[in-house]
């Protein structure tokens, strides 16, 4: 999607009223009467269509989407090979369930994710319909096979709202509060934070404090090592910032697990599916995962995820854990296309794409006093916004109102952890697309300086 006829690009935004306008605004109103107040919109987008990049408001506005559909749509919006498979496969097959009866995409998926997944064991894989249900399958996986109970996990990490995923997550409070008891024995420590280090060090000449914490304190005060089933992390944490850890960190976790027999979990739902420029975020550490969680960008929009795990681990019985939906074959076809996209062309457009991007904003906190850091891996690129670069405090109001600007420009952004931009726009994103949302974001973060 280039130019129309008429010269004007539809590959970048058009705005043409005020935003929401007024069929947008009376659909907004509409869901406010009706819909669960816990969603949370950031601002009044009313997506009515989209194609690639682009989404397009049922007043006719046009938004360049750097979202994603919070990193979803990995080949963009509507991808004529998903659409197509979809329209096939739906064609054919809507639903036989999975869990209950045997079909050929559902095996050929599995076979793909089983041979894809870092290191060369061998695999075996749960289908689930959300990222939290993939969670949920590698912390019962865990519990099972281990015969052990209780897990550590990560301030900051976002692992879904189901009541296990949650027990995991260590994001917001309000995500917790009013829902306890929830799976009782997880133990949050902090992330490796380099820019906020909790334990006051420098990722160049630290100890890597935030794994060596397990061993160290944990394992020999509160959580006897016989007892942990799993580990659980995000590769890169996601909604906790877009942090991006030293090699050292994942290494020294790594080693720490294998010492003690616990399971590494990393959880790539939103940092898989090529987003990081590999297809794994885990591939550009050398991790190899005892089990892994994949979900969002899997099946460019349609509900699907995976648990794929050491096969030896696979010890579970039939009945044992299953779900109705799980492996639906229209999600499959779209997965299919999906991974076949990713692995052929849209990885390696996310690790040039994304480079440049960054190229274009390194010297960003040099120039901006309120651009504390800009860091990511392909097509994850977290901004951070604070008050001031010398104290690092965030400024979770300037970032809210630098979204809010670039959403009036027709570029959709959203926030992540305490006070960063989160850069997550489908795989399938052009260079002049990446240079729009470069020069809108510096020009939201002047107007917001005034
Ligand atoms: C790393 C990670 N894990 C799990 C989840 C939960 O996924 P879902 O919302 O599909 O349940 C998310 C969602 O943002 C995530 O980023």
């Amino acid at each position: 999607m280039d130019k129309t006829t008429t010269g004007v690009r539809r590959d970048l935004p058009l705005i043409r009223t005020p935003v929401p306008g007024p069929k947008a605004a009376a659909i907004i109103e509409r869901d406010g009467a009706v819909l669960s107040p816990s969603y949370t919109r950031s601002y009044p987008l009313v997506a009515a269509r989209g194609e690639g990049a682009i989404v397009e408001d049922p007043d006719g506005n046009r938004f360049l989407d750097f979202n994603a559909g919070i990193a979803v749509v990995a080949t963009g919006h509507c991808h004529p090979k998903v659409v197509q498979a979809i329209q096939d496969q739906a064609a054919r097959l809507i639903h036989m369930s999975g869990t209950d009866f045997y079909y050929e995409n559902m095996v050929a998926l599995a076979e793909k994710l089983a041979a894809l997944a870092p290191g060369h064991c061998s695999r075996g894989v749960y289908f689930g319909n959300s990222g939290a249900e993939a969670v949920e399958a590698a912390l019962k996986l865990a519990r099972y096979s281990t015969g052990r109970d209780k897990f550590i996990a990560f301030l900051g990490a976002f692992h879904g709202r189901t009541m296990g995923a949650l027990s995991l997550t260590g994001s917001k409070s309000v995500q917790k509060r009013g829902f306890s008891p929830l799976v009782p024995g997880v133990t949050h420590i902090p992330y490796a934070y380099c820019y906020r280090c909790a334990y006051g060090k420098q990722p160049e000449t630290c100890n890597v404090e935030c794994a060596r914490v397990i061993e160290d304190r944990l394992l020999k005060t509160i959580l006897p090592a016989e007892e942990v089933a799993g580990i659980f992390v995000e590769p890169i944490q996601g909604e906790g910032g877009y942090i991006v850890p030293p090699q050292k960190f994942l290494d020294e976790l790594r080693e720490i697990a294998a010492r003690h027999g616990i399971l590494l979990i990393c959880d790539e739902v939103q940092a898989g599916m090529g987003r990081t420029g590999k297809f794994w975020a885990s591939e550009h550490f050398g991790l190899e995962p005892d089990i892994l969680t994949v979900a969002k960008g899997i099946a460019s929009g349609m509900p699907l995820s995976a648990m794929i795990a050491r096969a030896e681990l696979m010890t579970w019985k039939p009945g044992a854990h299953a779900s109705t939906f799980g492996g639906n074959p229209v999600c499959v076809a779209a997965a299919l296309a999906t991974v076949e996209l990713v692995e052929q062309e849209l990885a390696d457009n996310a690790a040039r794409i994304g480079a440049h991007i960054r190229a274009r904003m390194q010297d960003w906190p040099q120039k901006y006093p309120v651009v504390g850091d800009v860091r990511g891996l392909g097509l994850m690129i977290g901004v951070e916004i604070v008050r001031d670069r010398e104290t690092r405090e965030p400024a979770p109001d300037l970032r809210d109102r630098i979204v809010e600007l670039a959403f009036e420009r027709g570029l959709l952004l959203l926030g992540a952890g305490a006070s960063v931009v989160r850069l997550s726009p489908p795989l399938v994103v052009t260079r002049d697309q990446a240079d729009f949302a470069v020069d809108t974001l510096e020009e939201c973060v002047r107007q917001a300086l005034l």
